[in-house]
């Protein structure tokens, strides 16, 4: 819903229960209160909430952490392994009935085991990203804002510089909260950081990544592939990824499992229970 439909359907509501795609921005907030007391998300991120304007406004904001990291894990494997291995390019040979047969050289890809994976945002999903990476016998790095306690980094290498970091990645995957700060932090200039061949994964948010960039080194073959889940402006994908043979394309659905979604909807109702019981929930954000 864009944000004058909301205000308009959730007119006088107590709770307003939004998505990522509803950007509740500060005109929202302001035009729902005082009646408005929380906001909760179906999403771990809460970057389409102005959590200020809500903090100013008296109004509690609950997400959805921890209980779709394994979900959202399992996406950034499927985008890891279907990059390396050409999973777009296989299955459209085989679907289209253009598959010669067997050959030796036929869709080469790269293989994990011993490549140096860069966790971009070591948090729950990134170390699970990390587990899951580590069994397929990767050499696991990261880059966080904080070097993780040692029963965290389970032999993690952590890199406190990004532009350092990079130069070490044969597989970046970006699983860094969404953040207005991060809008176009992978730029031209630090894709240009990685390795020739690296691969490049996605599951976080769109506009964390500079489109233009990325594209170029796509079809430069500067990079190897690509695995994106996540869009800048969804569902409007830049038309030029389509065009793409070593880009593997998902529609934002890390957290899109029957058991995750399930789990999500309970974590907030179950949240606003506590805080009409006058507790404090675990998912509620900057408690007031
Ligand atoms: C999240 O939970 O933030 C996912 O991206 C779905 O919106």
């Amino acid at each position: 819903m864009a944000p004058d439909e909301i205000v308009q359907f959730a007119q006088g509501a107590e709770i307003l229960l939004a998505s990522a795609t509803e950007q509740v921005n500060a005109g929202v907030l302001q035009r729902l209160a005082p009646a408005l007391r929380y906001v909760a998300t179906l999403s771990v991120g809460y970057d389409h909430i102005d959590l200020e304007a809500a903090r100013a406004l008296g109004i509690g904001v609950l997400h959805t952490p921890d209980v779709l990291s394994d979900a959202c894990a399992e996406v950034a494997l499927m985008l890891m392994l279907n990059a390396s291995r050409r999973g777009y390019e296989a299955d459209r040979m085989v679907r289209t009935g253009n598959w010669p047969g067997w050959a030796p050289t036929q869709l080469l890809g790269i293989g994990l085991k011993g490549k140096r994976v860069l966790v971009f945002g070591m948090g729950r999903i990134g170390r699970e990203i990390a587990t899951r990476a580590r069994a397929f016998g990767m050499d696991i790095h990261y880059h966080n804002r904080r070097r993780l306690p040692p029963e965290q980094a389970a032999g993690a290498t952590y890199h406190a510089n990004l532009d350092e970091a990079l130069r070490i990645a044969d597989v970046l995957v970006i699983a860094v909260p969404g953040s207005p700060d991060l809008k176009g932090v992978i730029n031209a200039e630090r894709l240009a950081r990685l390795p020739a061949h690296a691969v490049l994964v996605n599951i976080s948010r769109g506009d964390l990544l500079v489109d233009d960039a990325l594209i170029e080194a796509l079809s430069s073959g500067r990079l190897f592939a690509a695995g994106l889940d996540v869009f800048a402006n969804e569902p409007h994908v830049d038309p030029r990824y389509r065009e793409l043979d070593n880009v593997f394309l998902s529609p934002h659905i890390g957290s899109a499992t029957r058991e995750t979604r399930d789990a999500m909807g309970r974590l907030l109702i179950d949240g606003l229970d506590t805080l009409y019981q006058g507790g404090t929930p675990a998912n509620l954000l900057d408690p007031r």
